[in-house]
């Protein structure tokens, strides 16, 4: 064992599979050493790292060296930052580059980067020879306690997000707590969406946790071990509800949804420009806690406690006065299905447990976000 091995144990968190477990390291000073440690998981030669331009600025190099370093043979394929670049048309191209490079079955696929990236390396991989491995490296603290960890994949069409794609769960992931440095402070609190939802529908003992830790602090390296079990938590947590319904059939994983219906809606009704994915969460998460309020019997001090702590680290709460309102419920209408004029929706009776409500109405959630 190594002194960087030493330094910050490395956590392994089995997550599910198909196939049985996976494995999600957790540490630092990872990157450098993933040759090695691959070498001991991956039977193969041939990989193609796909990562986004950013991302590939500060961290490509170092990863295809260390690749390259245990025997590997990588080849970089690099797509623009942006959302815009999770398509079919470029999983198309990034296919064409691998079958150009004469990657084949015996191969893998290397995603370094953000959800976007693990979304499209993976759909990628499932479909590439009809399925080869795929190895995720999460760039951004979202991608790490959420997108990474699952299995779903995908990419956007012109009428909707994440429309196309397939469940493909990863062989290994790596979270490399180093490469959070560089991510840029709103990206980084954005992930606390997430935490605060699992926190929420599902440990009440993290809630309490993450009221006494500031988003700033976490962000230095010396509070790397905090960082770190928080991380292992999460993942803990989202793989166990996946895990209870890993293709999102018997409603168990209904429950990350928490936030969600409200919040997808603000994405769109903001562009997709306006708010990040977690920033829209938050919002969707004060919407479900005031229906919760209603039809979960939710405490109303419950319910401030989680607004403070979304504020605590830096999430909006609050629409701006001027934000298209109407337009938020409209992309609810066009997201559910309502029946009789009612939708399944996720709410929460306390922190730490959540239930889907069957009976939440259009009037309900007008409300909720005419409060926003
Ligand atoms: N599969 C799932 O279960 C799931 C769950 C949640 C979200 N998602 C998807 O995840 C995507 C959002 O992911 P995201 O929030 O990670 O965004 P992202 O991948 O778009 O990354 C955000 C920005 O941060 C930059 N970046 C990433 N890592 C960096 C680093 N270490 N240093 C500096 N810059 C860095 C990227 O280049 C990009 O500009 C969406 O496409 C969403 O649909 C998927
Ligand atoms: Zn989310």
């Amino acid at each position: 064992m190594d002194t960087d091995t030493l330094d910050f144990p490395i956590k392994r968190v089995a997550a599910f599979d198909t196939a049985g477990t996976y494995r999600v390291f957790v540490g630092t000073r990872l990157l450098a050493r993933i040759g090695q440690l691959l070498r001991r998981h991956i039977d193969r030669k041939r990989c193609a790292i796909i990562t986004d331009t950013t991302v590939g600025r500060h961290f490509a190099g170092t990863l295809k060296k260390s690749l390259a370093s245990a025997e590997f043979r990588p080849v970089l394929i690099t797509v623009p930052v942006s959302e815009k670049s999770k398509t079919l048309k470029q999983a198309g191209a990034i296919c064409d580059r691998m079958i150009d490079a004469g990657l084949d079955r015996q191969s893998f696929v290397v995603g370094l980067g953000g959800g976007m990236i693990g979304d499209l390396s993976g759909f990628v991989a499932a479909i590439y020879h009809r399925g080869i491995p795929h190895i995720q490296i999460p760039t951004t603290l979202l991608a790490m306690v959420d997108s990474s960890i699952g299995g779903k994949t995908g990419v956007d069409t012109r009428s909707g997000k994440n429309l196309i794609g397939a469940f493909h769960q990863p062989s290994l992931v790596i979270d490399d707590l180093d490469v959070l440095r560089t991510l840029p402070r709103r990206e980084f609190n954005q992930g606390f969406a997430e935490v605060i939802k699992h926190a929420v529908i599902a440990d009440a003992k993290m809630f309490r946790i993450l009221k006494v830790v500031r988003a700033s602090g976490l962000h230095r390296a010396s509070e790397t071990h905090a960082l770190q079990s928080l991380i292992k938590r999460n993942i803990e947590i989202k793989s166990r509800i996946v895990a209870t319904d890993e293709r999102d059939r018997t409603g168990e994983r209904a429950l990350l949804n928490f936030g969600h219906t409200v919040g997808h809606a603000i994405e769109r009704a903001g562009n997709y420009s306006k708010f990040l994915h977690g920033e829209a969460v938050s919002l969707g998460i004060v919407a479900a806690c005031t229906i919760s309020v209603a039809k979960a019997g939710l405490r109303s001090e419950q319910r401030d406690v989680i607004v403070s702590l979304l504020e605590q680290f830096g999430l909006p709460t609050r629409l701006p006065p001027k934000f298209p309102r109407r337009k938020i419920l409209a992309a609810v209408m066009v997201d559910k299905k309502f029946e009789d004029g009612k939708i399944r929706f996720v709410v929460t009776p306390r922190i730490g447990a959540a239930h889907v409500a069957t009976d939440v109405t259009v009037d309900e959630i007008r409300d909720a976000i005419a409060q926003l």
